[in-house]
């Protein structure tokens, strides 16, 4: 029995991507990224959602194995993005009586992405919806934005599991070396972060179930320690930081910016400080940055001038931060500029626009390199931002 597969009845046959460079296109994903995909073997037999396109050799050799001859009586699609739809229509072909159970907005985004009429194999299910089995029942929660408006979750009764779709997913092997928080939390807020009040709004309808494990789409089947993964999602999604610290995050071009930032961490450390982490925009993974600024409740950001406006590392990460809902946390701010500084104003401008960010006093602008004055400028900030 491999990791992800659950029971006797509910096989693993999703595959794991491990040459995959960027997932989506825009997220590293060094150590791979896992579609999962499940068989539940009962008097009928489901198939839970398919894989990317990448893998559906694997996928598919998996699958006939698990099969050992039957034909699925049916599809459940819970979320429409290609990283788990890209096989429905070959699927359908193949299994010329499967129907394909999925919410009515998915139905529409199946007739979207493929040239397939099903017809009357076509099953929409909504909000409590069941799907008899045998012993085992599949009942339907509607998950609208938790990551796509179609996505459902499915619960099945009898040996207790949550099918949770993209939620609880991570990037990287589907176990748990990596210790499974890190690229979690890289995962959710750069994929769903937009959207925490649809993670509250699900995390409230699995409270009221009875769940021995969650089996989510990317990433391993948690079995343990329920109340700790479940604990994690609570916190992301209702922005509330996960530690005390501070992220000090720079984009500098020849070194005086980071100069300053490097300094000003040491300042934080010397003031105890429970975590610093220092960050160079121009390197660092953005979807990396963007996961730190979220898990602390403080963060410092320091960026040079750059043709009257500012350094594009900072402007980039500061947009990530905005369209991924970044809120209620305190920020320091600090500009460089040698001739007609400018990065401060653009950068406070996008702060202005995120909910609840409390910008902390004094903006400190250094004129190329640091003197006494900015030294002094950025202690006083320092004690602002160690408590
Ligand atoms: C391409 C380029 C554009 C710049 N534009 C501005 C600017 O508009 N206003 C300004 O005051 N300084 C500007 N500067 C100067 C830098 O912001 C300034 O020298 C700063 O000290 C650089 O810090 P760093 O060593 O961290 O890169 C520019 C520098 C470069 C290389
Ligand atoms: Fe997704
Ligand atoms: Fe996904």
């Amino acid at each position: 029995m491999n990791d992800l597969t659950i029971s006797d009845a509910i096989r693993s046959v999703g595959a794991y991507d491990r040459t995959l460079d960027l997932f989506e296109s825009q997220y590293p994903v060094p150590d791979g990224i896992s579609y999962n995909s499940h068989v539940i073997l009962d008097e009928k037999c489901a198939v839970m959602d398919t894989v990317d396109a990448r893998e559906t050799d694997a996928w598919l050799n998996n699958l006939r194995r698990e099969l050992a001859g039957r034909a699925p009586d049916y599809l459940v699609v819970h979320h429409m993005e290609p990283d788990h739809a890209a096989n429905i229509a070959l699927l359908a072909g193949l299994y010329p009586e499967m129907r394909v159970v999925a919410t009515a907005k998915a139905h529409a985004l199946i007739g979207q992405f493929f040239d397939i009429e099903l017809g009357d194999r076509a099953v929409a299910v909504g909000e409590g919806d069941a799907l008899p089995l045998g012993r085992r029942a599949l009942k339907f929660l509607t998950a609208p934005m938790v990551h796509w408006p179609e996505v459902m979750v499915s619960y099945e009764q009898f040996e207790k599991v949550l099918f949770s779709a993209d939620a609880f997913g991570k990037f990287g092997a589907p176990d748990f070396s990596d210790g499974w928080v890190d690229e979690a939390r890289r995962y959710y807020f750069n994929i769903v972060g937009k959207y925490g009040g649809p993670v509250q709004a699900l995390l409230k309808k699995a409270a009221t179930l009875d769940i021995r494990a969650i089996c989510p789409l990317h990433g391993p089947v948690i079995r343990e320690n329920l109340p700790f993964y479940i604990g994690k999602y609570d916190a992301w999604s209702g922005y509330r930081p996960e530690d005390k610290g501070v992220l000090v995050a720079w984009a500098s071009m020849h070194g005086h910016t980071a100069f300053a930032a490097k300094r000003f961490a040491e300042m934080l450390r010397q003031r105890g400080v429970e975590s610093v982490v220092e960050m160079d925009l121009s390197r660092a993974w953005v979807s990396k940055a963007v996961a730190s600024a979220f898990r602390y409740d403080r963060m410092a950001v320091f960026a040079a001038s750059y043709d009257a406006g500012l350094f594009p590392s900072m402007e980039d990460f500061l947009l990530h931060l905005k369209a991924k809902a970044y809120q209620k946390r305190r920020v320091g701010v600090v500009e460089n500029g040698s001739w007609a500084p400018a990065a401060g104003k653009r950068m406070r401008a996008l702060l202005e626009e995120m909910k609840d960010v409390e910008i902390l006093e004094p903006a400190v602008t250094i004129r190329s390199s640091m003197k006494p004055e900015t030294e002094r400028e950025l202690e006083r900030l320092a004690d602002r931002m160690s408590n």
